[in-house]
C-alpha cells in the first residue's frame, strides 16, 4: 500500500539554507535530525538519597502549553514566590527536575531569568543532615549535566500552583538544553513530576507546525475516542534507564513488506539491554539492526527515487527529490495489541529546495531503540501509570485549544 504524500507537507517541513545565505531559521524538524539523539536517559547519580517524600499538594488536572525547541518540547511553568517563567525541557526518560540556579558557577545562557532561591518565600533547602546529603549531581547520556542543591518549591501550571515539590537547584550546569531553563523529569522513578504528583497519568499531543502550540495534560482522563489503541510498558528487569517508558514493538512494516527480523529484536535481554522506549525528548526514531538495515533496504527498493546522501543533515535514508507529487511507502509499527499506521508527515522529511526527501529514523549504534518525538506528531499519547499501558489516537494537535 502506498500512501500519496501531502503536498502541504513541502511546505511545512523544509530544510535548511546554510546559515550563511540567508536569515532563514532552521526548521526545528531537521535540527533535530543534526543532533538525533538529544539529552535522554540515564541518570548517574547515586540514587542514595531519600525520596523526595510526599510534600506536594494540588489538586484537579494540571494543563500547560508545550514549545518545539531544537527538537525537544518546553513546558510552560513557572516557579518560586514571586513567580518567575521557567521553560524547562519535558523529558520522559529522566527524573529530576532542575532549573539554573543563582549564585551561578557554571550556567548556559536560558530564556528566561535566572532562578534565585533565597527572593523565593517558598524555597525549602530539601531537609539534610550535612551538605553532601542536600547535594546532588545528575547527568545525561550525552554528558550534559546538572550539579547543585536539592529543595522543594512552588511551581504554577497556568493559574494552578502546587508546592512543595521536590527539585534540583543546579548552580553548575553545562551542555546544550535547546534555549530551555532546565529540565522535568516525567519518568517512572520517584523524584519526577508525575511520580511526585501522584497522579496516574498524562497526556501529550505533539506539533511541530510554528507557531502553533503542543499540550501537556497531567491526571486526566483526555479525550481518547473509543477507536484509541493501546500498547501495555514492558518493565526492564535491570538497572538500564530505569526511568524509561518501554514498550513492546513486536515487527514493523513498510509498505508490502513487513520487515524480516527476528522477534526478538526489540526485546529487552536478560543484561536490561536492548528494548524499545518512547521518548520525548529525542527526535528521530532510532532503531538497532538488523531492524534498521532492513528498513533502509525496504524503502530503497520501494521509492521510485534515487537514493542520496543526507549525511549533511544527520539522515541516512535520503532521495534525490524534485518536488514533484509521489507516493510513499505506509509505514506501520506493530506493538504488541496496537498497529500504528503512521501518515506520512511523521516519518517524512522533504525539501524540494535541497532536493532530498529522507525517512526520519537513524540507526542506533547503543543497544537500545528509540521511538522519537517526530513519530508522535499529531497523536494524543496518554501515559497510563496505573494500567501499566500507553494509549495513542490520531488528533489535530495543532487544533486543540
Ligand atoms: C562543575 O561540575 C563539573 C563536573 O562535576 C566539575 O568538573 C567542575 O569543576 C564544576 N565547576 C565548578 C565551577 O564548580
Ligand atoms: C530562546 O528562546 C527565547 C524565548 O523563547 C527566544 O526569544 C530566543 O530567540 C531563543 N534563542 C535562541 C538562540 O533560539
Ligand atoms: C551525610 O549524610 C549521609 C546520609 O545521611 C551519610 O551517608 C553521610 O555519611 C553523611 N556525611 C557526613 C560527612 O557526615
Ligand atoms: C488520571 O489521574 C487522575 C488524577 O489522579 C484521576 O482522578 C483519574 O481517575 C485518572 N484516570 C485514570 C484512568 O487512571
Ligand atoms: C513505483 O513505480 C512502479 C512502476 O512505475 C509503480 O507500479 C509503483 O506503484 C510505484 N511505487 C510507488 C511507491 O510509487
Ligand atoms: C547488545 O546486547 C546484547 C545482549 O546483551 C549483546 O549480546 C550485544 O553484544 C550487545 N551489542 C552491543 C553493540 O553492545
Amino acid at each position: 500500500m502506498a500512501k500519496l504524500l501531502p503536498l502541504l507537507l513541502l511546505f511545512l517541513i523544509s530544510f535548511a539554507a546554510a546559515p550563511s545565505c540567508s536569515g532563514k531559521r532552521i526548521p526545528k524538524a531537521l535540527r533535530n535530525a543534526i543532533k538525533p539523539i538529544g539529552r535522554t536517559i540515564w541518570k548517574i547519580w547515586k540514587d542514595d538519597h531519600r525520596g523526595p517524600g510526599s510534600n506536594v499538594q494540588s489538586t484537579g488536572v494540571l494543563q500547560t502549553q508545550l514549545y518545539a525547541s531544537g527538537g525537544s518540547f518546553l513546558m510552560e511553568l513557572a516557579i518560586g514566590t514571586p513567580t518567575i517563567q521557567y521553560l524547562p525541557i519535558m523529558d520522559t526518560s529522566s527524573d529530576l527536575i532542575w532549573t539554573q540556579c543563582r549564585p551561578c558557577l557554571q550556567c548556559f545562557s536560558q530564556p528566561t531569568p535566572l532562578y534565585y532561591p533565597s527572593q523565593s518565600s517558598t524555597y525549602v533547602p530539601l531537609p539534610c543532615s550535612n551538605a553532601s546529603d542536600c547535594s546532588y549531581f545528575y547527568t545525561y547520556s550525552d554528558s550534559s549535566f546538572t550539579q547543585g542543591a536539592l529543595g522543594t518549591e512552588t511551581f504554577t501550571f497556568g493559574s494552578a500552583a502546587v508546592s512543595g515539590v521536590a527539585f534540583g537547584c543546579g548552580n553548575n550546569n553545562s551542555g546544550d538544553f535547546v534555549n530551555s531553563s532546565g529540565i522535568v523529569g516525567m519518568g517512572r522513578g520517584s523524584w519526577s513530576l508525575v511520580s511526585q504528583l501522584g497522579y496516574g497519568n498524562f497526556s501529550y499531543c505533539l506539533t511541530y507546525d510554528d507557531p502553533d502550540t503542543s499540550r501537556l495534560l497531567l491526571g486526566t482522563m483526555s479525550t481518547l475516542s473509543a477507536q484509541a489503541q493501546s500498547t501495555p510498558f514492558v518493565t526492564n528487569p535491570s538497572l538500564y534507564f530505569p526511568s524509561s517508558y518501554y514498550l513492546s514493538l513486536l515487527g514493523i512494516t513498510v509498505g508490502e513488506t513487513m520487515l524480516p527480523i527476528p522477534s526478538t529484536t526489540f526485546s529487552i535481554a536478560a543484561d536490561g539491554t536492548g528494548g524499545l522506549i518512547i521518548d520525548s525528548v529525542a527526535t528521530l526514531t532510532m532503531l538497532v539492526d538488523p531492524a534498521y538495515a532492513e528498513l533502509k533496504r525496504a524503502f530503497e527498493s520501494q521509492m521510485n527515487l534515487s537514493a542520496a546522501d543526507g549525511s549533511a543533515y544527520g539522515l541516512d535514508i535520503c532521495f534525490t527529490y524534485g518536488g514533484e507529487e509521489l507516493q510513499v511507502p505506509s509505514l506501520v509499527f506493530h506493538f504488541e495489541g496496537a498497529d500504528m499506521d503512521l501518515p506520512p508527515e511523521n516519518y517524512i522529511e522533504a525539501d524540494s529546495s535541497v532536493g532530498l526527501l529522507c525517512v526520519a529514523v537513524v540507526r542506533s549504534d547503543f543497544n537500545l531503540s528509540i521511538f522519537g518525538n517526530f513519530m508522535q506528531q499529531n497523536m494524543h499519547v496518554r501515559y497510563d501509570l496505573v494500567g501499566e499501558r500507553l494509549s495513542f489516537e490520531a488528533a489535530p494537535c495543532d487544533q486543540l485549544m
